[in-house]
């Protein structure tokens, strides 16, 4: 990983960071940012980005690209009625997902959010470990039954991460077909990534979007599915430790006493395995590229994991007992964030970095170009695990891996506990090393994703 080069004489070492997606240096126009974004939507962030404040333009709508923590914390939280989530994203995620937490707005959305808040109570995450701790257990002993073979640790944890949130959403309930929902929603997923492309920028309605007729077919087979499974979970009362359908079964609105419908329980339910199981995947397979990437990073992490673990899966209990793979989770969240592009649309004129902003501009926070911004991290490309030694926080702005304000991550703890118990118990168990010639290319298509995938050998130890 380290290299050696001259320059003018002298000798500087230098280090090779890991994988990073080229960012664009010359202004493009609408043709030119529909190529582009077809195929990474990250192509579209000005190199800029990384170097001032905002970054202006227009692409059939004004838009304008805003790194600076103080303006966006104005966007996320001090004006946030004036920044709504683009109605493009609404519509695109609505006929999967219906008018539920992740999409409603004002009022509707306000009393979902206090609804569902308490199912993601620390006393309620920390209760759903154990279902995190089984899901890291197959998943080591799937790895290990490859032998020799070289695994795609994206699918792995693709796999692992739907084992936790099927397991937390309809757990052990008959008659639920959890390959048939898995597939319809990434069958969506993958179409409606295809529209998002074009639309992030707010491109004109014009230009044809070949994915508006989105694949909602095996939607409605699902719905009705997920709709009777909740009602048979109502009559026969909730498991010993409640999960998250039982949860949103019991939880009412503290202001109002209202209570979900099936009809919102279910697309509450939708919503946490979209927003949530992907998200975390992600996480997991771009930590376990970088500790395939830097091997001192990765020894020092066994040493924590088996120091505590003795080779069991990690649970609740240890969590803090595994500061360093806490570290390295959060610098794979910097480096290649799942949700690495959050846009909205102003509302009424306001003023960001100096530039007007008018009503009906997009605002784009590219969070891939915020967390390498060189006017805010030192070395921003490198992969430095450290920088988040013995707590340290950068700016709070500075580092949005779950957005911020109201509406930031509801999932963030249930997150961040799932990725230490799988990747502690991973490294815990095998030594992980990349394979030469295949490294994954950072794409972004709805989340940012390590194309080609993560392939890497594992040596049980
Ligand atoms: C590492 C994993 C995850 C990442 C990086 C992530 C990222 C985000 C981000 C950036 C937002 C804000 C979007 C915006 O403001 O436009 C968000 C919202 C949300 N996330 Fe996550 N998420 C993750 C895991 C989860 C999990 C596990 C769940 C549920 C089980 C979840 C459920 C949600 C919901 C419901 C919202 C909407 C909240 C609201 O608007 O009130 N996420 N997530």
């Amino acid at each position: 990983m380290q290299r050696v080069s001259h320059t003018h004489g002298s000798t500087v070492e230098t280090r090779i960071p890991p994988v990073r997606a080229e960012l664009v240096r010359e202004p493009l126009n609408v043709l030119q940012s529909w190529q582009a974004s077809r195929q990474n939507l990250l192509n579209i962030i000005p190199e800029a980005s990384t170097r001032q404040p905002i970054v202006s333009g227009r692409t059939g709508t004004r838009w304008h690209m805003v790194t600076d923590p103080a303006a966006i914390r104005c966007v996320l939280l001090e004006n946030v009625d004036n920044y709504p989530k683009s109605i493009v994203t609404k519509n695109l995620l609505r006929p999967a997902i219906g008018d539920s937490l992740f999409i409603a707005e004002g009022k509707h959305w306000r009393w979902q959010r206090r609804t569902a808040a308490p199912a993601f109570s620390h006393r309620n995450v920390a209760a759903l470990a154990p279902v995190m701790t089984r899901a890291a257990d197959r998943s080591a002993d799937r790895i290990a039954q490859a032998g020799n073979r070289a695994v795609n640790m994206l699918d792995e944890m693709i796999t692992a991460t739907f084992d936790v949130i099927s397991d937390v959403t309809f757990s052990g309930d008959t008659g639920f077909d959890r390959a048939a929902v898995h597939k319809a929603i990434d069958l969506y997923i993958a179409e409606a990534g295809k529209v998002s492309l074009f639309d992030v920028l707010g491109l004109p309605d014009w230009i044809p979007r070949p994915g508006r007729t989105l694949a909602t077919n095996g939607m409605g087979d699902m719905k009705a599915a997920a709709d009777r499974v909740i009602d048979a979970r109502q009559a026969s009362g909730h498991h010993d430790i409640p999960d998250l359908l039982d949860l949103l079964l019991e939880g009412e609105d503290p202001k109002t006493g209202r209570r979900m419908s099936t009809e919102e329980i279910r697309d509450n339910l939708l919503t946490f395995i979209v927003a949530g199981h992907e998200t975390t995947a992600l996480t997991l397979a771009w930590s376990l590229y970088l500790c395939a990437f830097d091997q001192d990073v990765q020894n020092r992490a066994r040493a924590e994991a088996q120091n505590v673990l003795h080779g069991r899966a990690a649970t609740a209990d240890d969590l803090a007992k595994l500061p360093y793979i806490r570290q390295i989770i959060d610098e794979a969240l910097r480096l290649y964030p799942p949700a690495a592009i959050v846009s909205r649309t102003a509302l009424a004129q306001d003023t960001l970095c100096g530039t007007q902003i008018h009503a009906g501009d997009t605002v784009i926070l590219p969070i891939y170009a915020l967390h390498r911004s060189h006017l805010l991290w030192d070395d921003p490309d490198q992969f430095n695990p450290d920088r988040w030694a013995d707590g340290a926080k950068p700016d709070r702005y500075a580092y949005l891996p779950f957005g911020d304000g109201p509406r930031i991550c509801i999932g963030a703890s249930f997150a961040l506990q799932e990725a230490v118990i799988i990747l502690a118990t991973l490294l815990g168990r095998f030594r992980f090393t990349s394979v030469k010639g295949v490294d994954p290319d950072p794409v972004m298509i709805i989340t940012l994703r390590p194309e080609r995938g993560v392939w890497l050998e594992a040596e049980a130890l």
